[in-house]
């Protein structure tokens, strides 16, 4: 039993991070079928809601018919008051409790428009649209950011204001925009930010083990909140793990083969049996092979099929002759 689970009472919460191309709603609910352990789960960012009726929040990914409204929240990528606050009437419309918008996104053709992480660096005209926002909008608002775009100690020009504005949570993974996903979530600074924040504060950032979600707790007690991320698509087992909740108690092996096959059957579902989905299930793939005792043999073969069958074929090999290290 994980360790936390005797030394604490407290029950932590467990979320699963967003990812473009990979956690969409299709992914969410077969995850939900097949693994325990996720308390919330966010939508991969939403962007160009410039009317009400954009097309962008028409489909599978925003639908409540195809979402649980009580435990997702649509993100948005936006520097935007007005698009923001579109989007959270829209969200209300639909019955979700809480909105996200994405102040973390790194990548420079996002970050040099002002956008994602490059909000950090701007901050007066950032917080005056976080105002803007918080005062147009009947639904709870957070927000996903980074400690800074350039420097780690951009976040400190805006503790006031989280501090002030009635965030519903600040979600943070401690690295800064430039540094990407390299070298390793700073976690003296996430502590030194909680120290300040007076929100709930919820963790993301390298969570890959147990070993080191333990670790995590130790260093940071007052935190109750931890999103995963990279982790998870490596080991869908790593909620599990953490909250002690075990879905069922059938080999690993046959668990994830069946989850793998069951979001491949989905996705060829939803797509009405589009050969891309061959490349969003690569791309779980590049993930999923570390927990592989060999992952660039599993990875190579996965890596060189592009037809369906070809697909089907490869991941049977692997289950049937790979070993799982999870
Ligand atoms: C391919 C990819 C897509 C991502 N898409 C989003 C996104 O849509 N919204 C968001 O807030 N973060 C996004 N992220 C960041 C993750 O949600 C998460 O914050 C990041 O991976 C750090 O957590 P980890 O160290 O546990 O992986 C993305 C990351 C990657 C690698």
């Amino acid at each position: 039993m994980p360790r936390f689970y005797r030394n604490t009472q407290k029950m932590t919460k467990l979320s699963l991070a967003p990812f473009q191309g990979i956690t969409d709603s299709v992914f969410r609910n077969v995850f939900a079928k097949h693994f325990n352990g996720i308390d919330k789960y966010y939508t991969p960012f939403f962007t160009a809601i410039q009317k009400d009726n954009s097309k962008n929040l028409r489909g599978e990914e925003i639908d409540p018919q195809h979402n649980d409204i009580n435990i997702l929240t649509p993100q948005i990528l936006s520097n935007d008051a007005k698009e923001t606050i579109r989007f959270a009437a829209h969200c209300k419309l639909l019955g979700y409790k809480e909105i996200n918008l994405n102040m973390g996104c790194p990548f420079p053709r996002v970050a040099n428009k002002r956008r994602g992480c490059g909000m950090m660096t701007e901050p007066d005209k950032t917080i005056a649209m976080l105002k803007d926002i918080i005062n147009n909008i009947d639904i709870d608002f957070s927000i996903k950011c980074r400690l800074g775009y350039k420097d780690n100690d951009e976040i400190y020009n805006f503790i006031e204001t989280f501090n002030i504005l009635p965030f519903s949570e600040i979600i943070l993974h401690p690295r800064t925009g430039k540094q990407l996903y390299g070298g390793t979530a700073d976690i003296d600074s996430f502590a030194r930010a909680a120290s300040m924040i007076g929100k709930p504060l919820i963790y993301n950032g390298d969570i890959f083990s147990i070993e080191y979600y333990e670790n995590l707790r130790e260093r940071l007690p007052d935190t109750e909140s931890f999103m995963l991320g990279r982790g998870i698509l490596v080991n869908p087992f790593l909620a599990e793990d953490i909250s002690g909740k075990t879905k069922n108690e059938k080999n690993r092996n046959t668990r994830l083969h069946s989850f793998m096959i069951s979001l491949y059957l989905e996705r060829m579902k939803h797509s009405g049996g589009s050969p891309k989905v061959i490349g969003r299930m690569k791309e779980l793939w590049s993930y999923l092979m570390y927990s592989f005792e060999e992952p660039q043999t599993v990875w190579r073969k996965i890596k060189k099929v592009t037809h369906t069958e070809e697909y089907e074929d490869a991941v049977e090999e692997v289950f049937n002759n790979n070993k799982l290290i999870l």
